[in-house]
């Protein structure tokens, strides 16, 4: 496949049923597939833009540590609106450059951006490289995955790469955060728990470093993990409530009636308001850690 040659979106068509569109969210107690996760609605390019310079920067820093001069192809799995695929193209103008999304409102937007390129609408438990890549980057979008998706996605396309060729990913490690214990407390309230009951809105924890270094170990020659806490300093509590409204909110207030879901946010913010302080010239400190693996393959 020539990445460079046309400027066409390639839809390749997802694989779910009617039934599981319908579906909106994680159901962990059953076996699911990452499609599932794909959630009722689309994710919006334009929400999660809002934060755009505070979602690159991890991209910019998982990128500083991949030892790569000059790669031939470099894939952007999970590129979303092709924020991450500009960073990618800017260290490496001469790359063939293909970003992946199962999402169309990401994959128009990262079109729209960077017409220039390749983009693939597809989900990650179904991609295949057609040639061999020397990077696969895959910045805050494994976490979307059930575990073992995650490392099984991970571990087979690092097996597809050559000798020296780089898997760097970054994940949000944020469960615990605040942000995170607020959202799942409110979903324990009536009436959305009643809700949410059938969804069980709760992303998997990522893997610990150890683990992830035992898994992805056998294949690699080395594996460099770090973890960073951002402290992102933001106008107001209600742009905490905008940052994971565009992410980590989604499975809790898409699958909402509208009069719900506005009732949920409100009570979401005072939680917000009560554990995150203000700072002295009233700007909210929003820290917000995260996980960074850069694995060479062997
Ligand atoms: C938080 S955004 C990350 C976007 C971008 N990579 C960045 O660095 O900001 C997560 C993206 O992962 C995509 N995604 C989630 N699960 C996916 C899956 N199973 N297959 C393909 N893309 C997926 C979403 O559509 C979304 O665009």
């Amino acid at each position: 496949m020539a990445w460079r040659a046309s400027a066409r979106i390639i839809t390749t068509p997802l694989r779910y049923s009617p039934s599981q569109q319908a579906q909106p969210f994680l159901r962990f107690s059953q076996s699911y597939s990452s499609t599932e996760l794909t959630m009722k609605k689309d994710w919006s390019s334009e929400q999660y833009l809002k934060f755009n310079a505070e979602r690159t920067r991890p991209a910019r820093d998982l990128l500083s540590q991949v030892q790569l001069h000059s790669p031939r192809r470099v894939v952007d799995l999970g590129c979303g609106p092709g924020n991450s695929t500009e960073v990618l193209v800017e260290r490496f103008p001469e790359a063939e450059v293909l970003g992946v999304d199962s999402s169309p409102d990401m994959i128009a937007k990262a079109k729209s951006t960077l017409p220039q390129l390749e983009f693939l609408l597809q989900d990650l438990v179904t991609y295949k490289p057609t040639e061999a890549v020397d990077l696969f980057f895959c910045n805050a979008v494994l976490q979307w995955l059930p575990p073992v998706q995650r490392i099984s996605i991970t571990t087979t396309l690092i097996q597809s790469q050559p000798p020296g060729g780089v898997f760097a990913f970054q994940v949000p490690d944020n469960l615990a955060e605040p942000s995170h214990t607020s959202m799942r407390a409110v979903a324990e309230r009536e009436p959305f728990a009643g809700l949410l009951r059938e969804h069980q809105p709760v992303r998997s924890q990522i893997e610990t470093p150890q683990q992830l270094y035992d898994q992805l170990g056998p294949y690699c020659s080395s594996i460099n993990v770090w973890q960073t806490r951002y402290q992102h300093v933001l106008d107001s509590h209600e742009e905490i409530a905008e940052w994971v409204k565009g992410t980590g909110l989604r499975p809790f207030v898409d699958p909402l009636p509208e009069r719900e879901r506005r009732a949920f946010l409100d009570q979401y913010l005072g939680e917000l308001k009560a554990v995150y302080p203000l700072s002295s010239d009233g700007k909210v400190l929003f820290p917000f850690p995260r996980l960074f693996v850069v694995a060479v393959r062997k």
